[in-house]
């Protein structure tokens, strides 16, 4: 296990310039906080279409409850973004002389891409817009950082752990051979390729991160850690497939943010590729999440209903590799880390909702 001091991580990044594209999202406004925390020159360039303030203030899609939490986890991010100095631009990554723009204007010396459908069920829904936000967006980036390569020194890609499709060993690592099924991971899989052969090709610098089943403040995406501890409050039911035994590596936005800020910070430099799987490192099954939920909300409803023939088989990720190469070392077990969401959404859900069902 190596031991590099965040600090020294932190000294490599003072006067760099830190694009974010896609950066008004769950992952990429949490990076933004850390990364001006420490003082570090950063901009937001997203035209804010998915997991939208419009969206969710149009739509609500029968549920009002969720609506309003929505609206208000989103202003939120815009309230600490803006207090915190963050850049903001409204800027569609799919078109070049847009994105163009404003790269001149910021001159980024690293560049995030988190642009996305970031859920794998709903880019099965809309593949082709799945394609243009993931790779019409990244095709942009790359070649804005190729054309300024002797400004950006590394690009960072967002990609997944569902690179490594159903896995067949409860741990995988990033020699694993990926598998992907779906339009979403399969294209995060080409997302990667392509960031490969920019590199080999054309020597940029680049960065890939795979991250999972993410949980933590302000997120609107509705995953299961969200959507659990929301319908227990609504005084709805909690269902657990197959009993609950379906294992996901849930992973605390902070860890998650602490090694994407170790990577762009440790990783630089033309011809030099990194891969790192980026996650708590240990599954635990749906049914250890419910039994969390459990301990706020005693009375909620469980009940188990049959497994889904199409449900992905998931497991640990290796931190083998983050742990030597970036000194990563995720502080948040399920224990800890749910527990905390928890006590924050219930305290949220007072303040925006009232009383509980
Ligand atoms: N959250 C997770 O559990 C998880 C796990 C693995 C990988 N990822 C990946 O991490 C990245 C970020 O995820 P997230 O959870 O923050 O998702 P998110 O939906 O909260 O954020 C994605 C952001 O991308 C922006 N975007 C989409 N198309 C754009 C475009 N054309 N131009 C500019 N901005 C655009 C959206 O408006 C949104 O703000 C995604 O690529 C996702 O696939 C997320």
């Amino acid at each position: 296990m190596s031991n590099i001091p965040y600090d020294s991580v932190i000294d490599k990044l003072k006067g760099q310039r830190v694009m974010l594209v896609g950066g008004a999202g769950f992952i990429g406004h949490n990076m933004s906080l850390e990364l001006r925390r420490n003082g570090i020159e950063t901009m937001v360039a997203d035209n804010m279409v998915v997991n939208s303030m419009v969206d969710n203030a149009y739509h609500d899609r029968g549920d009002p409850t969720k609506r309003k939490l929505n609206i208000h986890f989103l202003m939120d991010r815009f309230d600490m973004m803006r207090d915190a100095g963050v850049e903001m631009r409204n800027v569609d990554a799919r078109l070049f002389s847009d994105l163009a723009q404003v790269f001149d204007e910021f001159k980024p010396t690293k560049v995030v891409h988190l642009s996305a459908i970031s859920s794998a069920v709903e880019a099965r829904k809309n593949p082709g817009l799945c394609f243009d936000l993931q790779l019409t967006t990244l095709r942009n980036v790359l070649e804005l950082c190729r054309l300024n390569h002797d400004q950006v020194d590394n690009v960072m890609f967002l990609s997944s752990s569902t690179v490594y499709g159903d896995f067949e060993t409860p741990t995988v690592d990033e020699t694993t051979r990926p598998r992907p099924r779906g339009i979403y991971a399969n294209a995060k899989y080409m997302g990667e390729r392509l960031l490969r052969t920019y590199c080999h090709q054309h020597g940029l610098g680049v960065s890939i991160v795979r991250p999972s089943a993410l949980y933590g403040e302000r997120c609107v995406s509705r995953r299961v850690s969200q959507a659990f501890i929301e319908n227990a409050l609504a005084g709805k039911t909690l269902y657990l497939d197959g009993g609950g035994d379906g294992r996901l590596d849930f992973t605390y936005i902070d860890d998650l943010v602490e090694g994407m800020v170790r990577t762009v910070g440790l990783f630089g430099g033309r011809e030099v590729s990194a891969t790192f799987n980026l996650t708590f490192g240990n599954a635990r099954t749906i049914g250890e999440l419910a039994e969390i939920v459990k301990e706020f909300v005693p009375d909620v409803n469980l009940e188990i209903r049959d497994r889904s023939n199409d449900r992905p088989i998931r497991g640990t990720l290796s931190m083998d590799r983050a742990n030597e190469m970036l000194g990563f070392h995720p502080k948040w077990p399920l224990e800890k880390g749910y527990r905390q969401y928890c006590e924050w959404y219930i305290g949220e859900w007072e303040k925006v909702v009232g009383s509980r069902k």
